[in-house]
């Protein structure tokens, strides 16, 4: 492989891929409180099956041996029990996989980090959902074990992803497939959650206004 063939700098694609994806992020950080998920525990329960579709999507990417190496904690970090336990501690069903089955693109090492970043990202925002989940009695040992922080704590485990990311030997060509899984990822949360996240109706206002005559 030629220098020109490599990515520029493998140092600083973490940040760019953050700044790739911030607007994508945003998008749905928006989104999903305008489905007011801490409203009841029912409203909880549509964002915990958007989660369970989205880790079920990308479970197997956990043990992809392509990824081993260049992620040495990988299995560990997969949530889908986790998401089911939670389901399941608040006595609502797994949604069938019918119900939100997805074509995958085909997983390469780059496909595939460029998913599993939007699913580890999404748990270091983690911290403020649970402090949220907190106030409906829940936590990480009762309907929000999925939120929880690694053991090591989030920002170290966060850390050592991110560096594991930069550190991947890749082709300009690679790098440019992981950027577009991630677009991709973001993009397929985004259709779960209004597949199951529908908004909040319109209140009623407390009292008609006078209709003047
Ligand atoms: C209610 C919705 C959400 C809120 C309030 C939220 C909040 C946050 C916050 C505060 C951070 C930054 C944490 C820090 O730097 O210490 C973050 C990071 C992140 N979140 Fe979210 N998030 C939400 C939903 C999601 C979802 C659904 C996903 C994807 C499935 C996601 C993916 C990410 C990623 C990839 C990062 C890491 C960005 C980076 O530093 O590279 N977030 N989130």
């Amino acid at each position: 492989m030629t220098a020109e063939a490599m990515a520029d700098a493998p140092t600083g694609r973490w940040k760019r891929l953050k700044e790739a994806t911030a607007a994508a992020h945003q998008r749905i950080d928006t989104r999903i409180m305008a489905a007011a998920p801490f409203a009841s525990r029912e409203r909880y329960g549509l964002f915990l099956k958007v989660q369970h579709a989205f880790h079920r999507d990308i479970n197997n990417l956990y043990h992809l041996p392509e990824l081993q190496s260049a992620f040495d904690d990988l299995p560990v970090r997969a949530r889908l029990t986790a998401v089911a336990q939670d389901l399941a501690d608040l006595g609502f069903p797994i949604p069938a996989e019918s119900d939100t089955a997805h074509e995958m693109p085909k997983f390469d090492a780059p496909t595939a980090a460029g998913w599993l970043y939007v699913a580890e990202g999404s748990n270091l925002g983690a911290a403020f959902l649970l402090k949220a989940a907190s106030r409906l009695g829940l936590s990480e040992d009762f309907g929000a074990r999925h939120l929880a922080a690694a053991p090591e704590g989030r920002g170290i485990s966060w850390r050592k992803f991110t560096a594991a990311l930069d550190a991947m030997t890749l082709t300009k060509a690679d790098e440019e497939r992981l950027f577009a899984a991630a677009r991709n990822a973001f993009e397929r949360v985004h259709a779960l959650v209004e597949l199951m996240m529908p908004l909040p109706g319109p209140t009623a206002p407390a009292s008609q206004p006078e209709i003047a005559t």
